[in-house]
């Protein structure tokens, strides 16, 4: 299984990408907006961080621009995959993309109807937002369990893409049903390795060897 990081922020990516555990980073239009200076080059800046997938998503409504930003992200990296919003005229152009050999993330998904007409459209991956379901009081890990369900019945090869991810439950959950990638805010990552009994069990480990007087070397 693969961990992205859920960021446009290169200073929150570059130390956790220090870890070699980052296989990836999504980005969306809200994220790079935060971002102070041009965004072309905060992506290039991204891209040439990590090596694996780099999602940037297109911002045009219709078919047709949505291939014409496409062509325009593609310029700047090899690694950058076009992430494509989960409507009509994102299918079409989804579908367009991976036939010229584009690496296509379909996102802003919520419903099973919608990841089967992705992976029908040939998306390499697809990003259910398990958050923002669980915002609106419905359940998102039900989501991805439904998605692994359709797509293993018909061997589909669109990767699932666990997003909107809020805690570490939902990473161990989407995890358990089987997503292909995760992707995570950083704030959650440094939540991943943390445990108290880790803290504890540590201390007392370097206290009683401080006691020993004896030393490594
Ligand atoms: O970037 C896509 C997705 O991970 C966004 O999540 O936290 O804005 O619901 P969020």
């Amino acid at each position: 299984m693969k961990i992205f990081l859920d960021s446009s922020d290169i200073n929150e990516i570059k130390p956790l990408n220090k870890t070699g555990l980052i296989d990836g980073v999504t980005t969306n239009p809200s994220l790079l907006a935060k971002q102070q200076g041009n965004f072309k080059q905060i992506l290039k800046s991204i891209a040439n961080e990590v090596k694996g997938p780099i999602s940037a998503e297109v911002t045009a409504i219709k078919a047709d621009k949505m291939i014409d930003e496409a062509r325009i992200l593609q310029k700047i990296a090899k690694n950058i995959v076009i992430k494509i919003p989960l409507t009509l005229d994102g299918l079409i152009a989804c579908n367009y993309l991976i036939k010229k050999k584009f690496m296509v993330n379909v996102t802003l998904c919520f419903s099973v109807s919608q990841a089967l007409l992705a992976a029908k459209a040939g998306a390499t991956f697809i990003s259910p937002f398990v958050g923002r379901l669980d915002d609106i009081g419905e359940n998102g890990l039900q989501l991805i369990k439904d998605i692994r369900t359709v797509y293993d019945n018909f061997n589909f090869k669109t990767k699932i893409l666990a997003a909107s991810i809020r805690t570490v439950t939902h990473i161990q959950e989407v995890l358990k049903i089987g997503a292909d990638v995760v992707t995570i805010p950083p704030k959650i990552f440094h939540e991943l390795y943390k445990h108290e009994l880790t803290v504890k069990g540590l201390e007392t480990f370097l206290s009683d060897w401080k006691k020993s007087g004896k030393q490594i070397n």
